[in-house]
């Protein structure tokens, strides 16, 4: 069975697999990283999406083997990224969650819409997370969620906390 070496949140990581595994049963069967889901498997509904050199792309759809060598970031990576955290503010003011399934892959996409364009209009944000799909239907709660966290980024951080509470 090949080896493959990638990056994944930061670290040297070498797992062994087949050339066509998912890089989804690689994040999560592999790497035990739980916080990437699968729902279709067929790169249709967004619950895996991760990043891909910064880029949100459809893990259930990527094999191993297209993406040795590259730099990956899942929900997990998140993590201590300034942008996320504000996202994730976002997503808790503005109560987005509802079962909270499709969720990591929802967040892993508008945090790479807000690293590509910190500004987004509706028509911007309805084109970067139409390949999220929410069965609970969050999506009127996650567009006001990212536009929440696209004025986040303006405010200086020393001031955070106040404004989360004026906004
Ligand atoms: S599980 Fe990958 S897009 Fe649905
Ligand atoms: S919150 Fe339930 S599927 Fe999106």
């Amino acid at each position: 069975m090949p080896s493959y070496s990638l990056s994944i949140n930061n670290k040297p990581v070498q797992v062994d697999a087949e050339p066509d595994m998912p890089l989804l049963w690689v994040v999560r069967d592999l790497l035990g990283l739980k916080g990437t889901k699968f729902g279709c498997g067929i790169a249709q509904c967004g619950a895996c999406t991760v990043h891909l050199a910064g880029t949100a792309v459809r893990s259930c759809g990527l094999p191993i083997s297209a993406v040795a060598g590259q730099k990956i970031t899942t929900i997990e990576g998140l993590t201590g990224n300034h942008q996320a955290e504000l996202v994730q503010k976002a997503w808790i003011e503005e109560q987005v969650p509802q079962c909270g399934y499709c969720q990591s892959g929802q967040i892993m996409s508008a945090v790479a819409l807000l690293h590509r364009n910190p500004k987004p209009t509706d028509a911007d944000i309805d084109m970067a997370m139409q390949g999220n799909i929410c069965r609970c239907g969050t999506y009127d709660r996650i567009r006001k969620a990212i536009h929440r966290a696209a004025t986040l980024q303006q405010v200086p951080p020393g001031s955070l906390k106040k404004s989360l509470t004026q906004i």
